[in-house]
């Protein structure tokens, strides 16, 4: 397996409305970023994942696209976005750029131009169809809701979109947009930048336009599956590889809903020249029921969790690379979905940390997330910004579920617990900003903080910056070979890394009842042995050869044989 800089890296994400407010409009911005680099260089973070700071009419946060060569107003200009550039190279950070091109806005030029008539040349640049039988093409569901096909009066026909009805689906069939797209790539590659995240870069090849229901009649897991890895996804990703990611030092992560290790492996394969690693969400998908959309609850099964982690460990161990996450602008806050964000937040957050960051892989860090952000529970819907949020409560509703049932779920899952705004200190607004935020500030931010963070040598933050510079440290945490143990233990996570003749045994406590171990026998036989970290100080553990773990402790040994 070759080495590489971006396997070597720890990824932080920032999420630009919510990170840092430099004007005092309750937005988040590219100066007030800026303001942040040298926190992020304290926290020992190598590469910066931007998510969209694009022109966008914000109908899904920056990830409807209107311009893809202009800033966002709200966020800055293009002055402000070079000056970040330099400034994050100056650090000697690097940034990747999040990369849109499933679908861009309604409001973008080419969309303009296709819907004003059947042979404009941007028409094809976009996915028309006829309507069937008086309703729409096929009967497609898009993600945030309703048919994933709207009518348009002026040409007769209707567009698709998997997502909004602002975010039409690029034609990926068309080698012009495909053209369009690389010069555009090409633009902030010139300017300096070194990747891109490919967001749902699995959905650009469309399956045959049939309708499920009438056509398929092979069950829902089926009508699913006409959303990802269509028929041409690879040799498009193979063009682009060639057309412009070859021809760059740089790093790619596509975003890859439905995707199993072995699909996984024809993405991010080497010798297959496509991207260096998928955002896979199996383990994502774990406290919800198969088949189903995620708001239905089902608790965590800690034995799911530890066979699917592994699964992917060990299927992209020779070949491919894993990225490994817990939390990003989507998902909810991990310390309040798989810990304990009450009496052991500090150490049920740290616990995740660990597992996570003695994985093989490139582990990526959503902002706040280490200093332990939590969910939040807003009391009025209104409260709640997010489109996928906002059309799941009318719809449930529509179906007759209960308020408080649904609020349960958005509790639970809303994308709105990760986008409150960064939690910098217990001033007004956590610091963020002088005016009153666009989303509501989590009312816990005069516990949780930056700065409270940075003055405790016991807190989070520090843990976060230790297991980094542990990596840097110890090539064994990038390059080890990975094996559980103690796979059907009910509440221990317990992993061994390998690389010559050393060893790293990782335990985790998954929950608050304290448990014991033997010391495995496959950590057995050392001639050093020395604790790297843990979650309770420097006090032993070990008693008469068995290793006592307190709720949610968690102790990495580096061994030597
Ligand atoms: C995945 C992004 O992470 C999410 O935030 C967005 O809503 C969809 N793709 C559509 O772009």
């Amino acid at each position: 397996m070759s080495k590489q800089w971006w396997k070597e890296s720890v990824v932080y994400q920032i999420y630009p409305r919510s990170f840092m407010d430099s004007n005092g409009d309750g937005i988040g911005d590219i100066p007030g970023i800026l303001t942040k680099l040298d926190y992020l260089k304290n926290l020992g973070i190598d590469v910066v994942w931007l998510s969209p700071v694009y022109q966008s009419p914000n109908d899904d946060m920056g990830y409807d696209i209107s311009d893809y060569e202009e800033i966002m107003t709200e966020f800055g200009t293009m002055e402000d976005w070079d000056t970040l550039l330099a400034e994050m190279h100056r650090r000697e950070m690097k940034l990747v750029m999040d990369l849109v091109v499933n679908h861009s806005s309604d409001e973008h030029a080419w969309f303009m131009e296709s819907k004003k008539s059947k042979d404009n040349e941007y028409r094809d640049y976009y996915i028309w169809r006829p309507g069937k039988n008086g309703g729409p093409p096929t009967d497609w569901k898009a993600t945030f809701g309703g048919s994933a096909w709207e009518y348009d009066e002026a040409t007769d026909e209707y567009y698709l979109h998997m997502f909004s009805k602002k975010q039409p689906d690029l034609n990926w069939e068309n080698p012009k947009l495909r053209e369009s797209v690389y010069n555009m790539m090409k633009f902030w590659l010139d300017k300096g930048i070194d990747g891109f995240r490919l967001d749902v870069i699995n959905m650009i090849s469309k399956k045959e336009f049939l309708s499920s229901y009438e056509d398929y009649k092979n069950g829902r897991e089926v009508l699913m599956d006409y959303q990802f890895n269509g028929p041409k996804v690879h040799d498009y990703l193979r063009e682009m590889n060639e057309k412009v990611l070859s021809q760059y030092d740089m790093m790619t992560v596509g975003e890859c809903p439905k995707v199993s290790p072995d699909l996984a492996l024809l993405y991010t394969g080497e010798e297959r020249k496509e991207l260096n690693m998928v955002f896979q969400f199996e383990h994502m998908g774990l406290d919800k029921y198969p088949g189903k959309p995620k708001w239905g609850l089902k608790p965590l099964n800690l034995l799911e969790l530890k066979q699917n982690l592994t699964k992917w460990q060990k299927e992209l161990e020779n070949n491919g690379w894993n990225s490994l996450y817990w939390n990003n602008h989507d998902q909810p806050r991990v310390v309040s979905r798989f810990g304990n964000d009450s009496e052991y937040h500090t150490e049920s957050a740290k616990m995740l940390a660990t597992i996570l960051h003695m994985m093989k892989g490139t582990p990526y860090i959503y902002q706040g997330e280490e200093i332990g952000m939590t969910n939040i529970q807003f009391q009025s819907l209104e409260e709640y910004k997010d489109i996928e949020t906002l059309n799941y409560y009318r719809e449930a509703l529509e179906e007759g579920k209960q308020h408080e049932d649904i609020m349960a779920s958005i509790y639970a899952k809303s994308r709105d617990n990760a986008r409150t705004p960064m939690q910098w200190d217990s001033s007004e607004y956590a610091g963020f900003s002088e005016a009153k935020p666009w989303i509501g500030v989590h009312p816990n931010y005069h516990e949780i903080n930056v700065e409270s963070a940075l003055e405790n040598a016991d807190s989070i933050f520090y843990h976060y910056k230790k297991l980094i510079e542990l990596r840097k440290k110890h090539e064994i945490i990038v390059y080890g070979a990975y094996d559980l143990i103690l796979e059907n233990h009910p509440s221990i996570f317990a992993y061994i890394r390998t690389l010559g003749n050393e060893k790293l045994l990782v335990v985790n406590n998954f929950y608050g009842d304290e448990t014991a171990l033997e010391w495995p026998e496959e950590a057995g036989g050392f001639v050093t042995k020395k604790k790297l970290i843990g979650n309770y100080g420097e006090e032993s553990a070990e008693e008469e050869g068995k290793i006592k773990l307190r709720p949610y402790e968690s102790i990495v040994y580096s061994l030597t044989f």
